[in-house]
């Protein structure tokens, strides 16, 4: 096995990939750190390292609001501004590299007016009204006014609103009046996710954000993974709030109302109550929803099950076709169970559908399966069900919307909550989340699989599919060959991860799969080449790889997530985020992974039991292929 593929960087590689540290001539030879005082305290950093690192590492706080840990430098707001002894104008502490031994004062008198200065002006701009707002207590900008003593609008403060709020997106509502111009939602776009989907127009004080031409979000490209809501200090960015029409259901007596949940919100939930990154409330979870009214309450794990048996042998058929029929087929097959990274692919690689794995995402499964095989057990007309899907994720709310996803006769998934959304409904009922006794999921998809729960890592799909596929396809069991079947190479958080599996033997067709093949022999001796990328900035360089022919073009395999860190990184997921967020919320996730009995898609018995019962033909076969298989739009760059 081996995991050393890499990509040569790219010439021109975003702001965001690039090492931030100024560079510091005529300092080569000098001693490799430097000490620099700070209200009096000394602390030894690297050469260029920031002011605002220098004061990190020290634990001291200085305020900031363009920055972000996830993001290149700025240096618009200047709300970090500290006094540098032997500078006349104050500096910002973001952007300022030690370069020789100096002091500074992080909240001298001088520094204090000026952020207070600082912070008066910007809600001198500002419309909006806290209460109403949805990131009260939970916004940058009123946590500034707060440490600033801002209580009173020194410069004015706007009685009417100057911009239209743009609703034109099925994921992202855009705000204007409460922005802030800090360029986060920008250099997201166009550095972290290299989509470019925003931008800054006009000059001085006519200055905003705007998507591409000043058009509303919705009609341009937009790949709604909500990477931009993740990074807003404030309230000017948010996700469609479905919370409403959810209510409506849960009040009509008519309608059977349920939900499924997926592992990464359950994961991060916490977080809006108060609990720190990396404490997963599944099972508490599950009582508050029933407390809150939803009838049933599902496990999306079971479609995550019933995902890789479609997917995998979805990959199976391509290669059997490939190396034993010799036919022409789209190799490497892409994962599609990421929207933001689908519609990413049908705008910027349109050419490269026939890749895309045709299995739907799980959200979407489970509302297919719901609405046919649910309804027709428990003698529900599918018209009175109303399926909610809580997600990490806003692009969800874009693909269940696709109007291909309805192959039960009825939308499969009626609305999508994000864990934002979610725990707003729960303080709504009254509930305090982790005080909540600990429940099961309903039958019958009360059953699911650790690899199920790791869909919601960057790695995890990939993982999932080789516990699978590995142990259907050599018969020895995935433990004997990656203790307690985790399989590591996979996991982490490097942006593109590539490994090599080599299958020495083979073993005989499991029952399952039989219908379709006759034996292995064409797989015997080959070597599996498997690749991750997670961010749509790695999918892109991956994706250049494949089109001038590169490594990556050898693969039989790859995961695409959308988001950074996948799904736990998702644009619903709790604000803030962080890297050290993103690892805390994964590491819930594998322990979870480790807890449960089940740990590999095939072995999970209602997976089995749905394929005897209902999908008769078994993984792809007509029934699956009807109800869990879908289509892609090619969309292109540019759109009227
Ligand atoms: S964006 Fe922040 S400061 Fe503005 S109304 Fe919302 S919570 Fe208040
Ligand atoms: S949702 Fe994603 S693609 Fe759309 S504007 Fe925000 S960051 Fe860009
Ligand atoms: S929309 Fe949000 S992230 Fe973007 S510039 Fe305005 S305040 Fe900053
Ligand atoms: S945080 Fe330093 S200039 Fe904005």
């Amino acid at each position: 096995m081996t995991d050393s593929l890499t990509l040569d960087k790219p010439r021109r590689a975003p702001a965001s990939q690039q090492n931030q540290n100024l560079p510091t001539p005529g300092l080569k030879g000098a001693e490799t750190e430097i000490t620099l005082t700070l209200d009096g305290q000394e602390v030894r950093v690297p050469p260029g390292t920031s002011i605002l690192e220098a004061a990190q590492k020290l634990g001291t706080h200085i305020p900031t609001l363009c920055h972000h840990p996830d993001l290149c430098v700025a240096g618009v707001c200047r709300v970090c501004s500290v006094e540098v002894e032997g500078m006349r104008a104050l500096q910002a502490a973001c952007t300022f590299p030690v370069t020789a031994p100096i002091q500074v004062r992080t909240h001298s008198k001088k520094v204090r007016l000026a952020r207070r200065h600082i912070v008066d002006l910007l809600l001198s701009d500002h419309y909006g009204e806290c209460y109403s707002c949805r990131r009260n207590n939970n916004c940058e900008l009123q946590s500034l006014a707060r440490e600033y003593g801002v209580d009173m609008f020194r410069f004015g403060h706007p009685e009417t609103p100057r911009h239209e709020i743009d609703t034109s997106s099925y994921s992202v509502v855009r705000d204007n009046n409460k922005c802030v111009m800090c360029r986060r939602c920008v250099r997201t776009c166009i550095d972290l996710q290299e989509v470019g989907t925003i931008e800054v127009l006009g000059r001085s004080d006519k200055s905003h954000i705007a998507p591409y031409l000043n058009k509303p979000l919705g009609s341009v490209v937009c790949i709604n993974c909500g990477q931009c809501i993740n990074r807003c200090p404030t309230g000017a960015l948010h996700a469609q709030d479905y919370t409403d029409e959810v209510w409506a259901a849960i009040d009509d007596p008519t309608k059977h109302v349920v939900i499924q949940t997926a592992p990464s919100p359950r994961a991060a939930i916490g977080e809006c109550f108060g609990l720190p990154p990396g404490r997963a409330l599944t099972f508490e979870l599950n009582t508050a929803l029933k407390r809150a009214g939803f009838d049933r309450v599902f496990d999306t794990n079971f479609t995550a099950d019933l995902t890789i048996l479609e997917e995998g042998t979805e990959l199976l058929i391509r290669l059997h076709k490939a190396l034993k029929l010799g036919e022409s087929v789209a190799l490497p097959q892409f994962t599609s169970c990421s929207p933001g990274w689908v519609k990413y692919l049908e705008h910027f690689y349109p050419e490269y559908i026939p890749n895309l794995s045709s299995a739907k995402s799980p959200q979407q499964m489970f509302g297919a399966i719901i609405k046919s095989y649910y309804a027709k057990t428990h003698n529900i007309p599918a018209k009175d069900i109303v399926t909610v899907a809580l997600m990490p994720c806003s692009a969800k709310k874009f693909e269940c919307n696709r109007p291909e996803m309805d192959a039960s006769g009825f939308k499969d998934v009626d609305y999508g909550l994000t864990t934002r959304e979610l725990a707003k409904m729960i303080r709504e009922s009254g509930i305090r989340l982790p005080d909540m006794p600990k429940t099961g999921f309903d039958t019958p998809f009360g059953t699911a699989t650790g690899s199920g729960v790791i869909f919601g890592a960057t790695g995890g799909v990939m993982e999932a599919a080789l516990r699978s596929v590995i142990e259907l396809v050599t018969g020895t069991k995935v433990e004997d060959l990656f203790a307690h079947a985790d399989i590591i190479p996979v996991r982490g958080f490097e942006g593109i991860r590539y490994v090599e599996l080599p299958i020495p033997a083979v073993g005989p067709v499991p029952a399952l799969l039989a219908d379709r093949f006759s034996s292995w022999d064409f797989l015997k001796g080959a070597t599996l080449k498997v690749a991750v990328a997670h961010g749509t900035a790695n999918a892109k360089k991956v994706m250049e790889d494949i089109k001038a022919g590169g490594p990556f073009s050898q693969c039989h395999f790859i995961e695409f997530m959308g988001c950074p860190g996948g799904c736990i990184g998702g644009g619903g997921q709790p604000i803030p985020t962080s890297p050290e967020i993103r690892e805390a919320r994964a590491r819930a996730i594998y322990s979870e992974d480790s807890a449960y009995p089940v740990r590999k898609s095939h072995e999970n018995p209602d997976v089995l039991k749905i394929y005897s019962e209902f999908l008769k033909e078994g993984p792809c076969g007509a029934k699956s292929h009807h109800l869990l298989h879908t289509h892609y739009t090619e969309r292109g760059k540019y759109i009227e």
